[in-house]
């Protein structure tokens, strides 16, 4: 029996290096002969903030071009995009009825996500957004589920509820195991190395994106916020220098300390220019492969076509087991 992998990417902006080494380039490898795995492009969640109708249906294409391009190979799994797959939502109001206000309150992405707005402004989806990503993992009988850090709560919610339902209904549920990313699952900005990287930086030099060009990358890089001594040392007090070795460190492979080493005695021009060179090797058949698939829309409508067959294939019949216990 194949272990069965899921894991969901929202379509919202530009993918960075940061969710490259966190996730995508991870699930490629994650294909193995003894697994199965599930990829989903998550529009349904990218609107629990408000986006513009062609951007969204654009960048969930492209997205799913970007995990071809990253090795996730159609053959050997389902990539599919989650709004096609109507039991997401179906499945999503019956774990909403199995959850509580308390739980979902305490989320700390909900806690941070509301904290600069009022209550009116903010809608319920981004409160009930764990709930539909459990119902994305429940699904599909995951075994596991890879995510960065900062999924992790939620995944602990969704074997809460998995379990929750499977007390009060029988077993219908498998319960997921989590699977964090370790090295690298937290790569910081490059202008703020307090914050991690995002996608959402208005700053754009504080992010480096999967599909930057080679000489933007060289001058984000280029441009980080290091400090004033000028020793290449992986220290708490040195943000900026060890997030740039974290990022060389996980794109080459290299351990930390192997890295340190490599850099000794050089100055921090030199160090900035070999992380921006190693990254842009790492991203450019990436890049070329995206542009190639992109240039090709049909074979990505019809990949994503097959997924949405599969995916909601195997969905239903969890579905169907659901609405049987709870008298549908
Ligand atoms: N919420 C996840 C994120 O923003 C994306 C996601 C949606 C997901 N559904 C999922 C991740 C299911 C894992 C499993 O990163």
């Amino acid at each position: 029996m194949k272990k069965i992998i899921l894991s969901g990417i929202q379509p919202s902006g530009a993918l960075t290096i940061g969710n490259y080494v966190g996730a995508v380039r991870n699930w490629a490898k994650l294909q193995t002969d003894e697994t199965y795995c599930f990829y989903c492009v998550a529009d349904m969640h990218a609107i629990t903030v408000r986006q513009d109708p062609n951007e969204l249906r654009k960048r969930s294409f492209e997205t799913a071009a970007l995990l071809l391009a990253a090795g996730i190979d159609p053959d050997k799994s389902t990539l599919f995009i989650q709004s096609q797959v109507p039991q997401h939502a179906q499945l999503s109001w019956v774990l909403c009825c199995n959850s509580y206000m308390g739980e979902l309150s305490r989320m700390t992405q909900f806690k941070d996500k509301s904290a600069t707005k009022n209550e009116e402004n903010i809608n319920a989806g981004l409160f009930t957004y764990p709930v539909l990503m459990a119902a994305d993992i429940l699904l599909y009988n995951a075994d596991y589920v890879p995510v960065g850090v900062d999924q992790k709560q939620h995944l602990e919610l969704c074997r809460d509820i998995a379990i929750r339902f499977n007390n009060a209904y029988g077993e219908v549920f498998k319960v997921p195991e989590p699977m964090i990313a370790r090295v690298g699952a937290k790569i910081m900005s490059l202008q703020s190395p307090d914050k991690k990287m995002s996608k959402s930086d208005p700053n754009p030099n504080g992010f480096v994106a999967i599909m930057d060009e080679p000489d933007v990358i060289m001058k984000k890089f280029k441009r980080a916020v290091t400090d004033s001594e000028s020793v290449i040392e992986y220290r708490e007090d040195k943000l900026g220098v060890s997030n740039l070795l974290t990022i060389y460190a996980t794109i080459t492979g290299k351990s930390i300390e192997e890295s340190v080493a490599e850099f000794q005695g050089m100055g921090y021009g030199q160090l900035k220019i070999k992380v921006a060179e190693a990254v842009i090797e790492e991203l450019t058949p990436i890049q070329t492969a995206f542009k190639q698939y992109l240039a090709n829309p049909d074979y990505i409508s019809e990949v994503l076509e097959k997924g949405r067959k599969q995916a909601s294939e195997a969905a239903q019949k969890i579905l169907d087991k659901v609405f049987e216990k709870i008298g549908f």
